[in-house]
């Protein structure tokens, strides 16, 4: 059965009072401003190095005032090593929108906060569950981790109906009471046993409500981006022998696909040629479909100082692309 709300919560929060994270220095003294300008921080980068840049930016910029009223060169210098330097901008910008639009006070409503820049849904809930009282959930990276799993959510966050999905649980289950600590909990419960690599279940509140778990699935969970798809090139290749008992080869120019490799040559026009066999090959940002056609008059292929006849017996002391080799072994039935 599926686990409860009730139940969820109890299990995260004792989870919290064993494991939970207490001392981060955003947790002292946590005001909106300074946990709005941790949630920021720690958006894209790890709490053990956020920590000393956080600590640097509260020395020089105390609250929203001095910040607002700061030159943006000096916010960003604060932000050197950190990346995604927008997140600075759009932090200084807020800034100066809560002093003029808020009276330098942060808004209490989650709409107010979301359409600020830089706060998303999920900070918005962070700041206002973590530094005002509020029961809104949240749905950060690690957040989205324990829920797949434990729910066997299908499919990538980058999907929209799997983004409904997971804002859907996470409003379930995020209890109305103690919601700060049961946020904190599931951040730190997803940084912590629930790693993307190698959870360690077995220590886990939710190891026996995990659908993930129980399935032997947690490694699939949640499930990556799928790949992008790549298009498919068509190309003609040539099997030309002769009675000497040799294949005409070309060699590839030195840059390229199958750069410095022996190949059939290219056919340029199409034609009623045999085929005589098919198949794909798949390179980083394309497939290639191959056909190989049978012998044909020489104005179907380029005139081209890189081919060369050769001798069949000799082939294997060739370098070829695996594909044509597979091919032509098993046409000239070479081992
Ligand atoms: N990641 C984002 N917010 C966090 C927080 N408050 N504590 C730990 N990790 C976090």
């Amino acid at each position: 059965m599926l686990i409860t709300p009730e139940s969820f919560a109890e299990k995260i929060l004792q989870f919290y009072r064993l494991h939970g994270r207490k001392d981060l220095p955003w947790q002292k003294n946590p005001t909106a401003y300074r946990v709005w300008v941790s949630e920021v921080m720690l958006q894209q980068t790890q709490v053990k190095t956020v920590i000393p840049y956080y600590q640097k930016f509260m020395r020089s910029f105390p609250n929203v005032k001095k910040l607002a009223n700061a030159p943006i060169d000096d916010v960003l210098h604060h932000w050197q090593g950190l990346g995604y330097y927008s997140r600075a901008r759009n932090l200084h910008r807020c800034a100066q929108i809560v002093m003029t639009d808020y009276k330098g006070r942060f808004p209490k409503n989650l709409t107010q906060m979301e359409s600020l820049p830089g706060i998303g849904r999920s900070t918005a809930g962070a700041i206002l569950s973590l530094a005002m009282g509020q029961p809104t959930p949240i749905l950060d990276g690690n957040v989205k981790r324990v829920l797949a799993r434990v729910f066997l959510v299908d499919g990538w966050y980058g999907q929209s109906a799997v983004a409904k999905q997971l804002w859907a649980l996470t409003e379930k289950y995020t209890p109305k009471d103690n919601t700060a600590n049961f946020n904190q909990a599931m951040m730190d419960l997803g940084a912590s046993f629930c790693s993307r690599s190698r959870p360690q279940c077995e220590q886990c509140p939710l190891e026996e409500n995990c659908l993930a778990y129980i399935h032997g699935k947690t490694d699939e969970y949640p499930n990556k981006k799928p790949k992008k798809s790549i298009p498919t090139k068509q190309v003609k290749l040539l099997l030309r022998t002769n009675k000497k008992d040799q294949i005409l080869l070309l060699k590839r120019p030195p840059t390229g696909i199958w750069g410095g490799l022996w190949s059939l040559p290219e056919m340029t026009a199409s034609s009623q040629n045999e085929l005589i066999d098919e198949f794909k090959h798949t390179f980083t940002h394309f497939h290639l479909d191959i056909k190989v056609l049978s012998g044909t008059p020489s104005n179907q292929i380029e005139e081209n100082s890189a081919l060369q006849w050769h001798n069949i017996t000799q082939l294997s002391e060739l370098a070829f692309p695996t594909p044509i080799k597979k091919f032509l072994f098993k046409y000239f039935q070479i081992n």
